[in-house]
């Protein structure tokens, strides 16, 4: 599946994607994530052919899509609202899509209740979607999807609607899913947490502009820029506007000695991850303003006297209190520097 050069414009000018280029492989999981408006249903709406791209082409395996009708593609989407027919049983709302396709009832009969069997929703079959929790709804959604055995499947933040704890069962099913079948699926979220747990790649778009396209991990590790930077890992990169001269780094804003970096003078910006904060032994006088308590792990909110703010994770033993003068250090082996448009100054070899 392919996205060439794939623009949208709306009316009034409002552009919500820009030169979209991206191969997606057979059988892979890809998520787009970004900041709510960014264009993500956009991008999967043009997929699935219910929007039009404004130029640019969409192909689906060595098809060229870009002018089919949706119901030509071969895609099953899965929406947020889970759009149930309230008035059909959950075996009428998945066979709908099958008899509208003329599928025989023997066919039609085995799609769903193999379907059924992999959500483990069997009992609920006879069921009218008001007599269903929110988790069975969005179960049925996706079951509607599977009996159509797409070749690839599209979902517009299916877990949005859903409670905490339901998300992460539901985040755990829809990667299981993924292994049992093997097929493309492509994911469209806001919630970085989300994209970092079931992608084995990851979009980050903002503004309709594809910041950058990679693996997790490397996301986390080697962010491109600021944004990027910001918007994967809870809690965010802590982020500091600072100047280098002659190696060392200052704060522009507060009075501190963040270390040394090797660096050309200028002004950057250094965020280093709160797990790289550390607290206590040598480093910058700080006080403790808040502790969150978590019990795997504990989120500590200081602030220096000159005005510099961080956040840092520790360990849950570690015996913290609000109030408390702590040394911290930011070790600048471990930051992340950007120049002051935001991008990522390459360091590491
Ligand atoms: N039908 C439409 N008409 C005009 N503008 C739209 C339409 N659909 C989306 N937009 C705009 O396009 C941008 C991207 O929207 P969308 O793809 O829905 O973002 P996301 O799904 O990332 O929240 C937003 O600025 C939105 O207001
Ligand atoms: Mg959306």
């Amino acid at each position: 599946m392919s996205f060439r050069g794939v623009t949208k414009v709306f009316p009034r000018g409002i552009r919500a994607l820009a030169d979209f280029c991206l191969d997606i492989a057979d059988g892979e999981f890809l998520v787009i994530v970004g900041p709510s408006g960014c264009g993500k249903s956009t991008t999967l709406r043009m997929l699935a052919g219910i929007e039009e791209p404004t130029s640019g082409r969409v192909f689906i395996g060595d098809t060229d899509v870009t002018g089919l009708d949706p119901g030509d593609r071969d895609v099953a989407m899965v929406f947020q609202n889970y759009a149930l027919y309230p008035h059909m049983t959950v075996f009428d709302n998945m066979a709908f899509a099958l008899r509208m396709r003329g599928e025989s009832r023997a066919e039609i009969d085995r799609r769903v209740s193999e379907a059924a069997g992999i959500l483990g929703m069997e009992g609920l079959l006879g069921r009218r979607p008001r007599d269903l929790s929110g988790g069975e709804r969005q179960r049925v959604a996706v079951g509607r999807a599977i009996v159509r055995k797409p070749a690839a499947f599209l979902f517009d933040e299916p877990l949005s609607n859903l409670d905490a704890k339901l998300r992460l069962q539901m985040r755990s099913e829809l990667a299981r899913l993924h292994a049992r079948l093997g097929a493309t699926m492509i994911y469209v979220t806001h919630d970085q947490a989300e994209a970092m747990t079931l992608g084995d790649r990851i979009v980050v778009l903002r503004d309709g502009v594809v910041q950058q396209v990679a693996e997790p991990l490397a996301l986390y590790e080697r962010p491109v820029n600021a944004f990027v930077a910001g918007f994967i890992g809870t809690p965010a990169m802590n982020m500091f506007r600072v100047r280098c001269r002659s190696g060392a780094i200052e704060p522009l804003e507060a009075a501190a000695d963040l270390g040394r970096a090797d660096l050309p003078d200028g002004e950057y910006i250094m965020g280093v991850r709160p797990e790289d904060v550390s607290v206590g032994g040598a480093g910058i006088p700080a006080s403790v303003e808040l502790v969150e308590t978590l019990g795997n792990e504990k989120i500590i909110y200081l602030a220096t006297p000159g005005g510099l703010q961080f956040v840092a994770r520790c360990s849950p033993s570690f015996g913290a209190r609000q109030g408390d003068a702590v040394t911290v250090g930011l070790p600048a082996g471990k930051a992340h520097f950007f120049d002051q448009s935001g991008e990522r100054i390459a360091r590491d070899a």
